[in-house]
């Protein structure tokens, strides 16, 4: 008997697979602006010099390997929550968040599917459309039914109207899924107007929101990208936060995150908190340790967060001179206006608004790649080759 005889192939991930398919390139003109990593002028993914620094203290302080417990390090997570929630938050004071420590903000985002399909039967999950693909496969996984409410028009900019509208829709108590900052894939955001305005309505609609918060301090700053996820949880008293120390500190391969709880008193937390802990024993039994020590020591020490906060400026103020620069080359073009909107998007990504077939004619004929959707990794831009990009872009715009 041939076990294996009914296995077909998938297709392979829509955002991993550009990575191999790039390697594999040998054009030197190669442009990689797929997945979302910051990359430096040279073209590296920088190990930020707070990261490093905190790693040799780790090295030599570092006593046993032993098991970190089913939450994860406890010092990681408070100070982690303090810096999502802020230090003054309500909420903490309160005693009624929650921790768990997570392979990447991808495994809070499991975890929380995971806990949306044990402990809430029957609730569906609402992402924006678009959103980042792997959430769509996350929570399908999971055995969640997935729907979606509109978040740009059918101009690719942001149509808040639309949200608020298929907002007012959503059967009372099921989850909606939004993103705190820096939209992945479109880079818009909202206002925080706009974000006032989905708070009543996640209210009048009893909903639950799950915050994906991916990239804190790369929008407008630590603080400011907080903005919308503090509001939540100022004016909520249950509210799912995932958060990533992927981008941020540049921990991409440590699989380095959590899952916030925020719940209505501590007896509930300590009871959700015993299924949290139940459901990541069975999915990865406990979290990998060396990125949440690193995150701990650099948030634990002045010296070392200003560093990294001040790399972390750098990294952001870097990306939004990239999204002018870009706007600038594709000028001679003719095609600075149809390319505004990129100016004023936020975070890596931006929607360029490009086609499916005219993102494959620019991996075919130029090199450059990006996601199927037309969401392009800023930060992967190297700024000597705007007129190269520039060029593909107008190419295949007027073909
Ligand atoms: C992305 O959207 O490119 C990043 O979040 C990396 C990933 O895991 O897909």
């Amino acid at each position: 008997m041939n076990h294996f005889a009914s296995i077909a192939r998938v297709p392979g991930d829509p955002i991993l697979s550009l990575m191999e398919a790039y390697r594999a390139d040998n054009r030197p003109e190669k442009l990689d602006l797929g997945v979302g990593v910051y990359k430096d002028g040279q073209g590296l993914t920088p190990i930020p010099k707070a990261v490093k620094l905190a790693e040799q203290r780790l090295i030599d302080s570092e006593t046993t390997k032993s098991y970190v417990g089913g939450h994860g390090d406890p010092v990681f997570c408070q100070l982690l929550a303090e810096l999502v929630l802020g230090t003054d938050s309500q909420a903490l004071a309160e005693q009624r968040v929650g921790a768990t420590q997570t392979p990447g903000g991808t495994g809070a985002l499991r975890l929380a599917a995971d806990f949306i399909s044990h402990h809430l039967a029957g609730r569906g999950i609402w992402l924006s459309d678009p959103t980042w693909p792997i959430h769509e496969s996350i929570f399908a996984e999971a055995g969640l039914e997935v729907s979606h409410y509109p978040y740009v028009g059918a101009d690719n900019r942001l149509n808040v109207e639309a949200m608020l509208t298929a907002l007012g829709q959503i059967p009372q108590g099921d989850v909606v899924l939004l993103h705190a900052c820096c939209h992945n894939p479109t880079g818009f955001d909202l206002s925080h107007e706009d974000w006032q305005r989905v708070l009543e309505v996640v209210k009048a609609r009893e909903l639950l929101p799950l915050i994906d918060f991916a990239y804190q301090g790369f929008g407008e700053g630590l603080e400011q990208d907080a903005w919308a996820v503090r509001l939540f949880a100022q004016a909520l008293p249950e509210l799912l936060i995932t958060s990533s120390c992927s981008k941020n500190f540049g921990l991409y391969r440590e699989r380095t995150g959590a899952l916030l709880v925020c719940a209505a008193d501590t007896e509930k937390l300590v009871d959700i908190r015993s299924q949290l802990a139940f459901l990541a024993r069975n999915l990865w039994s406990t979290p990998p340790a060396h990125g949440a020590a690193v995150v701990a020591i650099i948030l634990a020490d002045p010296e070392l967060k200003a560093i990294w906060s001040h790399e972390l400026n750098s990294m952001r103020e870097r990306i939004a001179s990239l999204r002018e620069g870009l706007v600038n080359a594709l000028e001679p073009h003719g095609l600075a206006q149809r390319f505004a909107h990129i100016n004023q998007q936020r975070g890596m990504f931006s929607y360029t608004g490009l086609t499916q077939s005219q993102v494959t004619r620019l991996r075919e004929a130029f090199s450059i790649y990006m996601v199927g959707s037309g969401r392009a990794n800023v930060a992967g831009i190297d700024a000597e080759r705007f007129p190269q990009l520039a060029r593909a872009i107008a190419q295949v715009c007027t073909e």
